[in-house]
């Protein structure tokens, strides 16, 4: 099995990585990656010498070195983790590169993918931000019919990847699945997003800023959950089709942030609320129940031990973390463009 994995060096991709190496002895992989700034060879270090793995430099947006590296490998699976991926950046920065990544990318791996009638599948990965947000206080959770209703740039450019994806296989049966999954947390995840960047500002003593009444409700799922349900995807997958995937595991961002506070001895006023972000959803939730009937994923992490691993991996991993700080100094500038939104009010 030759698998081409675009986009590996980030957080989701190097664990899915690190995940097949270990439950399939008889694969090669090819890691084809920009690394950008949330790029990162260092979540590679442990499998880097592994005889069956190797790393090529490059853009999903430029088609012809993309188009090289389909031919000389030769895959017969593709799976594309390749995104700009930090909502905040693609407000405060502008959305070109989201476009470039999530569907100029998209659509020359479906071009390739299209001319090479060897590639038994193509998993794009996807994300449940593109059904928009559901109210607090409904029970409706998306499923892989809901109509997608993007809000911010982010989600938008996810969204038309999957739409490219869906037209490319009803017109030419390009052999692709898209899955679209909830908020992922664990090890290796980079530090602007929600998690890792409340457990960094801990040992920073910096207060956790919360945006608006920090009510919002997001689905949390372990990454090796993700990862097996990508794994089956691949393998077992129904060409054409598009599954959910969740743990149904639904927490608002003070009760996360009420755990890491309990974690590290600390009360609540070491939150502090700032201006909401635009186009904020309220509230993801993931009906999964199509991948789990039709081929037989369910999470196996449990949530409280996840969360707790995590929290004593970025503790435990400094060096790690002191290099992705010194690479881009702030993990996330973001934060302090609200505050000063805030302050002008
Ligand atoms: N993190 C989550 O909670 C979550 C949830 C659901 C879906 N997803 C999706 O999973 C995928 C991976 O997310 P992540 O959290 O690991 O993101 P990440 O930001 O940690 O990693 C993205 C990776 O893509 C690479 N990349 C970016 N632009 C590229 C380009 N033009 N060409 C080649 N490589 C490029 C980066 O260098 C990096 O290695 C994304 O498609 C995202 O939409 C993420």
């Amino acid at each position: 099995m030759k698998i081409l994995i675009i986009g590996g060096a980030g957080f989701i991709g190097s664990n899915f990585i690190k995940y097949i190496l270990d439950k399939h002895k008889n694969v090669e992989i090819l890691n084809y990656d920009k690394l950008t700034y949330s790029g990162n060879l260092d979540n590679l270090k442990e499998i880097e010498s592994d005889r069956r793995y190797r790393f090529i430099k490059g853009d999903v947006a430029d088609k012809k070195r993309l188009e090289k590296v389909f031919i000389n490998f030769r895959p017969n699976y593709v799976i594309n983790f390749a995104a700009e991926t930090h909502v905040d950046k693609s407000i405060h920065v502008g959305a070109k590169e989201f476009i470039d990544t999530n569907i100029i990318g998209v659509f020359n791996i479906l071009e390739l993918v299209k001319a090479n009638f060897k590639i038994k599948k193509y998993v794009q990965v996807s994300t449940d931000e593109v059904y928009g947000s559901l109210p607090l206080n409904s029970k409706n959770k998306f499923k892989e019919i809901t109509a997608f209703a993007p809000n911010v740039p982010y989600a938008a450019t996810k969204a038309s990847g999957d739409m490219l994806c869906r037209a490319y296989y009803n017109t030419f049966k390009v052999p692709v699945v898209v899955t679209h999954c909830s908020n992922n947390f664990g090890p290796y995840q980079y530090p602007e997003k929600l998690i890792p960047f409340f457990i960094l500002r801990m040992l920073e003593n910096k207060k956790l800023p919360i945006y608006g009444d920090g009510k919002n409700v997001r689905d949390w799922i372990y990454v090796l959950d993700h990862c097996e349900a990508l794994r089956l995807c691949l393998l077992n997958g129904k060409i054409g089709e598009v599954y959910n995937i969740g743990a149904d595991n639904e927490m608002n961002n003070l009760e996360i942030a009420d755990l890491i506070l309990k974690n590290f001895n600390r009360n609540k006023s070491w939150i502090e609320f700032i201006f909401d972000r635009p186009g904020h959803d309220r509230r993801y939730s993931v009906d999964s129940s199509k991948i789990r009937k039709e081929l037989e994923w369910k999470p196996k992490y449990n949530f409280k031990k996840t969360f707790q691993f995590t929290i004593k991996w970025y503790l435990e991993n400094k060096k790690w973390v002191d290099k992705v700080r010194k690479k881009t100094g702030v993990f996330n500038p973001h934060i302090d463009l609200w505050k000063k939104h805030k302050l002008k009010k």
